[in-house]
């Protein structure tokens, strides 16, 4: 027999489906209705006039399966990303590096450690203070996006395209200090782009059952009056960072009682209010992932400003919380 007969015989007798997701080229619904034919293999055929996965009815389950697989407070694919572990793998990192990099865990990043140039690692701070990867969506109107308000989305995007993934292009902030040239500078350009589709993405809905409505709705007042959370998470958008002006309105850590080592490794060594958006979907809070969930950030500040709320008004206040 053959090469190509054994191997089509060993494959028919696997009866394997195979899924081929360009289904709007004839070529591949060809390829499949052979394979079907010639039974070599089950083929399941995505996109136009085949099956189109985005309105098949069968999607919502799917989505419920692979959620229930995730570990409990993992509900987005962010915050279950282990950057470190991946960056680790670089045969350009010396051991030491490893360890620390692989030490960050799912969902953190650290972006003030090192610069990297496309060539070499340069060194920023040491040792590494992770922090959380925030969601990107939502950040509409907010006008200046990172922990520390460094500044809007389109700088960040070129200090991580340029200096933290090596793209071939041009960034430089003398207030960190860091200069990178490689030319022709091949990222600029695609920025206002980039910019504009993040803009577009939307916040998602917290699912329906997920928050008690009665709850909520005491919580929304108590955000507006005792717990005196709107004082700084101010409406559209739940923060005071922009109010129209053209440079940020950042917090002093001590304002806040939060860990001022990260900030004092940014550009502008404060911290900007998080918009708040989503936060059903991506514990731990603040920027190093400090409160573990919702009640651990109400306790925080209820410490800290001495609000004296009762058990009762912090779990109606987590009620809302969960809704923005
Ligand atoms: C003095 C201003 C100020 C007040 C008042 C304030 N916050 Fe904040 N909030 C901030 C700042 C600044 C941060 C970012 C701190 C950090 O990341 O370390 C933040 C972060 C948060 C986060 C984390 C969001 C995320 O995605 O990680 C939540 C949730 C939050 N605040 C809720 C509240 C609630 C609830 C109240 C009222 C009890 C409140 N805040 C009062 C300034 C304030």
């Amino acid at each position: 027999m053959s090469f190509r007969a054994e191997l089509l015989r060993r494959a028919a007798g696997r009866k394997a489906r195979i899924v081929l997701c360009e289904g709007n080229d004839a070529r591949v619904r060809a390829a499949a209705e052979r394979l079907g034919k010639e039974g070599i293999a089950q083929p399941i055929v995505l996109g136009d006039g085949a099956i189109d996965p985005s309105k098949d009815p069968r999607l919502g389950r799917v989505a419920q399966y692979l959620r229930d697989r995730r570990p409990d407070r993992i509900l987005d694919g962010v915050h279950a990303l282990d950057v470190g572990a991946i960056v680790a793998l670089s045969p350009a990192v010396d051991d030491a590096t490893r360890a620390e990099f692989n030490a960050w865990g799912p969902g953190k990043y650290d972006p003030r450690h090192h610069a990297f140039d496309g060539t070499n690692f340069i060194a920023l701070n040491t040792p590494s203070l992770p922090i959380v990867i925030p969601p990107i969506y939502g950040l509409k109107g907010v006008g200046f996006e990172t922990f520390s308000g460094d500044g809007p989305i389109s700088y960040w995007n070129s200090y991580v395209g340029v200096g933290q993934m090596g793209g071939r292009g041009n960034f430089t902030d003398p207030r960190i200090g860091l200069t990178i040239t490689q030319t022709p500078d091949l990222v600029t350009s695609k920025l206002p782009a980039l910019l504009s589709y993040q803009l577009s993405l939307q916040t998602p809905e917290p699912p329906a059952g997920s928050f008690d409505r009665e709850a909520a709705k005491r919580g929304k007042r108590l955000f507006s009056g005792e717990a005196r959370c709107v004082g700084c998470h101010q409406l559209p958008n739940y923060t005071d960072v922009l109010g129209g002006r053209t440079v940020p309105f950042l917090h002093d850590p001590t304002e806040v009682g939060t860990d001022p080592a990260y900030a004092a490794r940014t550009a502008t060594g404060r911290y900007r209010t998080t918009p708040l958006r989503g936060l059903w979907q991506h514990p731990p809070y603040f920027h190093d992932g400090s409160a573990a969930d919702l009640l651990a950030v109400v306790d925080h500040y209820d410490d800290l400003f001495k609000l004296g709320l009762t058990a009762a008004q912090k779990s109606d206040l987590i009620e809302f919380l969960k809704t923005i």
